[in-house]
């Protein structure tokens, strides 16, 4: 409550659902940290997040939801403070309990022990766990956190946070792709030739490079918001859109997929430019480090739909831009009967972020005597269609949460067959001892990942624009 994750994203989120009446009236708020705060100064600390990080603060609105916060300090790994906290659940009479657990992954443990020894794990009403990302450090960890977890919480109580999961353009694969008779039927490697996802980052380390040092790209968004939008992408449909249902066909996806290694990735770092300094220059990274900023890597579903299409996955910090899109790329067509050299093959491209929306990319006719073909697009855009605000990732998390619908969160055997995916990779590159390849700050990241597609006649589109 008093670190960074809540002053960006929780304490605003918490903020609009107030504004937006979604909260329920007698909502309570307690913050819970080591850091010496009490009720005043943990209101003002969240009155200045919500001051940097909303815009449009409303003093009465946050008038009446401040004087709903409280804090309780204490260790994370001794019950006492959790029994401080039980207490003070009961003195304001929370009978329905959602806690939300945002510390380095090695704390869940001493967390969820000690809660359930200040008997925090149950309650008159109901009691829920959130659990920020990184769930473990490798298949091992998850598996032991899950154990953990598991000893002391039912897996109805554990909701396993993947902020991706709750993008409304994220979710709006699942419309596109089930709620429509056009996609389905071409969604497959009878009509699609491969698939490319992006995630890429302008910023560098901002403060979190003792974390980063650690975590690597692989571990920090591949294991976790790539392969979840792979699942979204390559699952069957659903019987029905529900927990139960969406995350069995994601584990079914996840059980079919396998990362075909170093051989087909390419691992970077980067140095400085653009006004960044080098990742080695970061605070609390190495001078040495051979951590990964950047990757690009290839995956294969292997089942009846998706055998042959390849899963290029990209992701890196200090890029030339902020954007995440996946594209899928048609096959090309059988056959021609114009006079003229083969078209590039179709497009469709789902734009997560910016310019949120979708475009399909294909080929029409100049017009003009004969046949000539040019390149057209079929745009949609999230804002122009749709006049209202998007609720942010965590507005959606914390709703569901609370209303205990956990169709985007992360059961215990997904993260858990997340993890078997990238932990060959890890492990190989761990062992490999080679230096990553260097690519410059602001730029689309190593010329070596260009030449992994180019090497299969293939080329990554550039996000960001329309199709
Ligand atoms: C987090 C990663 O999970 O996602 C960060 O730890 C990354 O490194 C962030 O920057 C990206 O999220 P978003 O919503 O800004 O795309």
């Amino acid at each position: 409550m008093s670190g960074d994750l809540a002053a960006r994203k929780l304490v605003p989120a918490l903020y609009r659902l107030h504004l937006d009446h979604q909260l329920h009236p007698e909502t309570q708020i307690i913050g819970y940290a080591r850091s010496d705060y009490d009720d005043a100064a943990i209101r003002e600390k969240m009155e200045e997040a919500l001051k940097d990080y909303v815009d449009d603060f409303d003093a009465e609105a946050w008038g009446s939801l401040k004087s709903r916060i409280y804090y309780v300090q204490g260790p994370y790994d001794e019950a006492k403070g959790y029994k401080k906290l039980s207490k003070k659940l009961d003195e304001l009479k929370l009978e329905n309990r959602a806690f939300y657990t945002a510390t380095p992954p090695q704390a869940y443990t001493g967390i969820v022990k000690c809660m359930a020894a200040a008997g925090l794990n149950s309650s008159q009403g109901w009691t829920r766990v959130i659990i920020e990302k990184p769930f473990g450090t490798d298949l091992e960890s998850a598996k032991q956190l899950n154990d953990e977890v598991l000893d002391v919480f039912e897996e109805s109580q554990v909701y396993r946070i993947d902020h991706y999961l709750a993008k409304e353009t994220a979710q709006n694969i699942s419309a596109l792709r089930f709620a429509n008779t056009l996609f389905e039927p071409i969604w497959s490697n009878r009509y699609i030739d491969h698939v490319q996802i992006t995630m890429s980052e302008p910023m560098g380390m901002e403060g979190r490079g003792g974390f980063y040092e650690e975590a690597g790209v692989i571990r920090d968004v591949f294991q976790n918001h790539l392969l979840q939008l792979l699942a979204l992408v390559a699952m069957e449909p659903p019987t029905r859109y529900d927990a139960g249902s969406v995350r069995s066909e994601k584990v079914k996806v996840f059980e079919a997929t396998t990362c075909l290694g170093l051989k087909s990735a390419v691992l970077g770092q980067y140095v400085a430019g653009n006004g960044l300094s080098a990742y080695r220059d970061e605070e609390g990274v190495a001078k040495n480090s051979r951590q990964a900023t950047y990757a690009a890597v290839t995956l294969e579903v292997c089942n009846w739909r998706w055998t042959g299409v390849p899963f290029y996955l990209r992701s890196g910090k200090a890029l030339n831009m902020k954007a995440t899109e996946i594209v899928l790329k048609f096959k090309q067509q059988p056959h021609i009967p114009f006079d003229i050299a083969k078209p590039p093959a179709d497009r469709l491209v789902l734009r997560v972020v910016p310019n949120e929306g979708i475009s399909f990319r294909f080929n029409a006719k100049q017009p003009g005597q004969g046949v000539d073909l040019k390149r057209a697009s079929m745009n949609f855009y999230y804002d122009e269609a749709f006049n209202t605000r998007a609720p942010d990732a965590y507005e959606t998390l914390i709703l569901d949460a609370m209303r205990g619908d956990a169709t985007l969160f992360m059961r215990a055997d997904e993260v858990e067959a997340q993890w078997r995916i990238v932990d060959p990779l890890l492990n190989e590159w761990e062992s490999a001892k080679t230096p990553p390849v260097f690519y410059e700050a602001g730029s689309w990241g190593p010329k070596e990942a260009d030449e992994l597609l180019e090497d299969a006649g293939r080329y990554w589109h550039r996000p960001g624009g329309n199709a």
